[in-house]
């Protein structure tokens, strides 16, 4: 892949570099030639990488985090199926990221300049959405003073993504049967057929088998659909993402909260790594973020992270590393408050320290 392999040119062009010694004349002639080598290579890739639609994961505007296996299978994936016009059924836990992947497989088509619409079928009343989707005609019904245009005819040539599609009214799963069948519809109350171009892409984190099989979901349709299903995993089946995805979370957040430089300490990582993410990279967002607004040092300390993912991570974050007694101390304060529901005589004798003292203590590490 383009933009793998660029890096790992770059790795080896920086490692060729480190590598060279001021007296190893030898040795920095046979580099020298290996280096020139990979600076050719490494041109090639960043050309084909500008020249690509790659350089979009760099940018701040679709960044793809796929350290780990799973997700560089997604990424390829997502390369393989983006020409194609067919739709997609992408399934996945609520924030795994299925709407991001839709992003993604949008910009690497040649769709990318044409609209990227959504529409969130659990949002609006039946009729409304069909409105949504397929447009109506003045007076079609109550409050149709105009004609208006459906998302279907707004997509033009692009993508348009249908989100929770499990919530669709049966009316409206027959309509979208029609529309994927035969690739036309009419606005509510007209009858003139047009014709749709853009590519659909449905979401869902419901287990449509089962709504098929429960009568929720028409069949049919759930075949139509399924021509390419897509999973994308939770994240906890893919753990390598985790700190790169909480840190790219951090360069991202930090400085919308004037908080420039701040890192994570070594404790809160293991936090991180440990947890199983049940909410998945949405929770891991929205962790980060709350916890960009409670730090007060220069680093994310594990209790600006939410309480139930540390005692979650629990054991597993505890293995000492390299801290100050003082760090420990205010750990293990911590950590005892909560687990006694900050019961003070009760927390003072399994700390082994008197009442008062842990009335200063608490009151010096700032946890009234
Ligand atoms: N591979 C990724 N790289 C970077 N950010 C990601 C990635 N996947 C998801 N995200 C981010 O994680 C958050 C949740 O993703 P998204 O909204 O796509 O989840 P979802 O599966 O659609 O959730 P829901 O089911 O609740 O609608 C978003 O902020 C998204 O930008
Ligand atoms: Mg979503």
């Amino acid at each position: 892949m383009a933009l793998q392999s660029a890096k790992y040119n770059l790795t080896a062009l920086i490692q060729t570099y480190q590598g060279l010694g001021e007296g190893d004349s030898f040795c920095c002639e046979q580099q020298s030639r290996s280096l020139s080598l990979s600076a050719i290579e490494l041109n090639t890739a960043l050309f084909s990488l500008r020249s690509s639609r790659y350089n979009l994961f760099m940018s701040e505007r679709l960044p793809w985090i796929a350290a780990d296996p799973g997700s560089q299978r997604l990424l390829a994936l997502a390369e393989k199926v983006a020409p194609a016009p067919t739709t997609l059924l992408i399934t996945g836990e609520s924030g795994s990221g299925k709407d991001h992947f839709a992003r993604l497989v949008h910009e690497l088509s040649p769709r990318r300049d044409a609209p990227f619409l959504k529409i969130d079928c659990t949002s609006l009343p039946p009729h409304l959405i069909e409105s949504e989707l397929f447009g109506h005609e003045r007076g079609a019904f109550t409050g149709a003073v105009d004609r208006k245009l459906g998302r279907l005819e707004l997509g033009g040539k692009g993508t348009i993504v249908l989100d929770e599609i499990a919530a669709l009214s049966p009316e409206a799963q027959g309509k979208l049967l029609r529309v994927l069948q035969e690739r036309t519809f009419e606005r509510l109350g007209g009858t003139e057929m047009l014709r749709i171009e853009a590519r659909l892409i449905a979401l869902t984190n419901t287990d449509l088998n089962a709504a098929v099989a429960a009568g929720h979901f028409r069949e049919d349709l759930f075949f139509r659909l399924s021509v390419l299903p897509i999973i994308v995993s939770p994240l906890r089946e893919r753990r390598a993402d985790i700190i790169p995805a909480a840190e790219h979370f951090l360069s991202v957040l930090a400085p919308i909260h004037n908080r420039g430089a701040l890192q994570f300490s070594e404790p809160a990582r293991r936090v991180l790594a440990a947890y199983s993410w049940p909410g998945n990279l949405r929770e891991l967002r929205n962790a980060i973020e709350r916890a960009v607004v409670f730090s007060t040092a220069s680093e994310i300390l594990p209790e600006d992270l939410p309480d139930n993912i540390r005692a979650a991570a629990g054991g597993a974050a505890l293995i000492v590393g390299l801290r100050s007694l003082e760090n420990l101390e205010r750990e293990a304060i911590a950590q005892t408050l909560e687990a006694t529901r900050y019961h003070i005589t009760k927390s003072a004798e399994i700390l082994g320290i008197s009442r008062k003292t842990l009335l200063e203590k608490r009151k010096k590490y700032g946890m009234q």
